[in-house]
């Protein structure tokens, strides 16, 4: 048995006009997870804290949290290591989601997104992208295994930077389901490209700003902004990079191909010149810049080597961006 405190975020949302931390002081065994110290507490000491919970194995991702600071399943924390690791353990309602109860995070704005991607299938068996697969096989599968491991704990979007600036980002958990049917060749070519040209809409793929937090925090390695950047590179292919985030890739590319490294000064012009309104808007930044100094000209030689860079570029899977 050990002696711990923990520390838990209570919210009523209604009655309490902010959140406060409580702390409690519990005895318990010291192989438990958080979930179970959670249990424990509200049987022996605090019958109105609220949490959620089900499987208590990993599996309906219902107990989600955030613990010492990090998203995880409460069900497959030991308090032990938390312990050990950061000496204390603070709990809280996941982020970026609107908290109903104490630990219980109100999921409903999470599944309308995920709703928002369509995810399902749209098979249609006289227009299959490849007639002879209107069943699954391996290797098309290995394309988004990863993403068909997601429970939809919220963990990802809780953890997402852009999803806390930006509340109608259609979130990391939504676009890698997305890519699962998007990578399906059961689907035909029009449909999948009905599914990019959605989510390359404001809100979609191109608002990730590709921080890695939700593939950190993951508990079942689904890798989102894997998946993400994996949509990106086919909305690119199939012709509609034409945003000025699509751009910026094609632009990077293309100016790296050509002289060998970022040529700052004309990268920004490479992206806005057929979006004068987005051009105008950093024009007083160029001036500014070059009031200080620090504008850097559009016209540059290629660096020395150029030649191995486009050696580079002609090897199989470097051609495209
Ligand atoms: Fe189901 Fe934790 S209780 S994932």
């Amino acid at each position: 048995l050990m002696r711990i405190r923990l520390s838990v975020k209570r919210y009523r949302p209604g009655s309490d006009l902010l959140p406060v931390w409580q702390d409690y002081r519990v005895e318990i065994r010291s192989d438990l997870t958080v979930l179970e110290t959670l249990i424990q507490l509200k049987e022996e000491e605090d019958g109105s804290l609220a949490f959620r919970y089900s499987c208590r194995s990993a599996i309906c991702g219902s107990c989600a949290m955030k613990i010492n600071g990090s998203e995880k399943l409460a069900c497959q924390t030991a308090v032990r290591e938390e312990l050990e690791r950061h000496g204390d353990l603070r709990i809280e309602s996941l982020a970026n989601f609107p908290v109903i109860k104490d630990l219980v995070a109100d999921m409903g704005p999470f599944w309308k997104k995920v709703g928002s991607v369509t995810p399902w299938l749209h098979f249609k068996s006289e227009g299959t992208r490849d007639a002879s697969q209107k069943h699954l096989n391996r290797e098309a599968f290995d394309h988004f295994h990863n993403v068909d491991a997601c429970i939809f704990c919220g963990a990802c979007a809780s953890a997402c930077n852009s999803l806390e600036v930006s509340p109608q980002f259609t979130g990391p958990a939504a676009l890698a389901k997305a890519w699962r049917f998007v990578a399906d060749p059961r689907e035909a070519g029009d449909e999948k490209k009905a599914r990019l040209g959605e989510l390359i809409a404001p809100d979609g793929i191109w608002d990730c700003v590709r921080c890695n937090y939700c593939v950190e925090v993951c508990p079942k390695d689904v890798r989102p902004m894997e998946a993400i950047i994996r949509l990106r590179r086919e909305a690119i292919q199939d012709g509609l990079g034409n945003s000025p985030a699509g751009r910026h890739i094609t632009a990077f590319v293309e100016i790296v191909r050509k002289e060998g490294r970022l040529n700052e000064g004309l990268q920004p012009l490479k992206m806005l010149w057929r979006s004068p309104r987005l051009l105008l808007g950093v024009l007083p930044l160029a001036f500014n810049m070059a009031l200080k100094g620090k504008l850097v000209l559009p016209w540059h030689w290629p660096i020395r080597g150029i030649r191995f860079v486009r050696k580079l570029f002609k090897t199989e899977g470097t051609k495209r961006p």
